[in-house]
């Protein structure tokens, strides 16, 4: 497969495209690695940003943020996925003509790893999965994927890498996912010691598994089941859009290199008046009884067995029931310029879905405000 690069017009755009005798007309092979974009024009998605990106895991929630954010900067963007072409298209859209180029890879394929990497400058992993599979366990996804990434990425000469673990990522934690979240931290820090790491709390937004899988409970009957009711856990949701121009800003910001942010809402909140919030934005009723642990893991044990998309599992039985560390030490969105949004702010674009017909254009003002826990 050969890089192809079309001159005029639009100008710079990298096509993985193999060369038939038609295209040789107006296109021509360049062996160069295009590293060195000049930025110029006006900033707008015409422009050219001065980034060509390869984005990792852009078919999931936060990924469609994140081209979104690079493609109307007017930066090149390669996506590799592993999904039908006409499930990305959605992605086509988001950056100008000819910006976001597509390629199909496998995660353990180095070869197809190498390729997506060798055009940019700029790579950002944030491959995930919340649950495991047969083929792939947490070890796969945050660990021995994100360091073969960086590892190309270095060889390439990628000048920023970005790479999204999570706030609670802690090697003593009961949950594999934040373990092997912890060991992936490491292992990309091995072999690209600039790469800018971001930690997230909990990411809400439309898409989300948060904001959306607590309202979601109201199907399994009319009260929610907590562990001691929610009023042992405390977290500090983060909106998907601020995580998303936090990436951008940290590819932007010359001094982000090799550093660890923490990227956290501004107000942290009991689980259980999170989640009565929820309810109340959404205009449903809310009870809530208190679920024992092993009762609960037993339950998602029962989930577990679906071959697709659990609904829940023990280890995000565990992750939901977790407090959010506070890391004071670590940057933040204020090193990136960046105010982030508040739940009471956001929280209604995941909710409105939720409502009942005759409360879908209720005013926000008529909801009772959650208690920010600001201890
Ligand atoms: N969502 C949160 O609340 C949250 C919080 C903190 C940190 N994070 C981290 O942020 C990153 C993005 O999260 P997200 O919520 O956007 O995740 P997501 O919606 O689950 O998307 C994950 C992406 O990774 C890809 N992927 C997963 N396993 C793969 C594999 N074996 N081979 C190839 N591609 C694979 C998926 O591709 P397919 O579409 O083909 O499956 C998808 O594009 C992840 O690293 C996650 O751990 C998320």
């Amino acid at each position: 497969m050969a890089a192809v690069v079309l001159r005029s017009p639009p100008a710079n755009v990298l096509c993985r495209l193999s060369c038939s005798r038609s295209q040789a007309a107006v296109c021509f092979i360049e062996k160069r690695k295009i590293h060195d974009i000049t930025p110029h024009g006006k900033g707008g998605r015409s422009s050219v940003s001065g980034i060509s990106a390869t984005v990792f895991g852009a078919t999931g929630f936060v990924g469609r943020y994140v081209v979104n954010r690079l493609g109307r900067i007017g930066s090149q963007i390669i996506i590799p996925h592993r999904a039908d072409q006409y499930d990305v298209m959605y992605l086509k859209p988001m950056g100008d003509l000819g910006q976001i180029i597509f390629m199909e890879w496998d995660a353990r394929d180095k070869d197809a790893i190498r390729q997506a990497v060798q055009h940019s400058n700029v790579v950002v992993n944030l491959i995930g999965r919340q649950w495991e599979t047969r083929n792939y366990r947490f070890e796969d996804v945050n660990v021995t994927i994100p360091q073969d990434i960086a590892k190309a990425a270095k060889e390439a000469g990628v000048k920023k890498f970005i790479h999204l673990s999570h706030l609670n990522a802690d090697i003593r934690s009961p949950s594999k996912y934040l373990r092997t979240k912890a060991v992936g931290e490491e292992a990309v820090r091995e072999v690209f010691p600039e790469a800018v790491i971001l930690k997230p709390s909990d990411i809400f937004g439309r898409e989300d598994r948060f904001f959306n899988h607590f309202a979601n409970m109201r199907w399994f009957g009319r009260a929610i089941p907590l562990i001691a009711m929610g009023k042992k856990t405390v977290k500090q949701p983060v909106y998907v859009v601020d995580v998303a121009k936090a990436i951008v800003n940290s590819i932007t910001d010359p001094d982000s290199s090799g550093k660890t942010y923490a990227l956290v809402g501004p107000n942290r909140y009991i689980l259980h008046d999170l989640v009565e919030y929820l309810y109340s934005v959404a205009h449903r009723p809310f009870i809530a009884y208190p679920f024992p642990r092993p009762l609960y893991h037993l339950v998602a044990r029962f989930f577990e067995l679906n071959p697709f998309e659990p609904w829940t599992t023990r280890d995000k039985v565990d992750r939901l029931h977790m407090t959010d560390l506070k890391l004071p030490n670590l940057p933040g969105f204020e090193d990136l310029g960046i105010t982030p949004a508040s739940v009471e702010q956001k929280a209604i674009e995941v909710l409105r879905r939720h409502r009942r017909y005759r409360w879908l254009e209720a005013e926000l003002q008529e909801t009772k405000q959650p208690k920010p826990f600001n201890f």
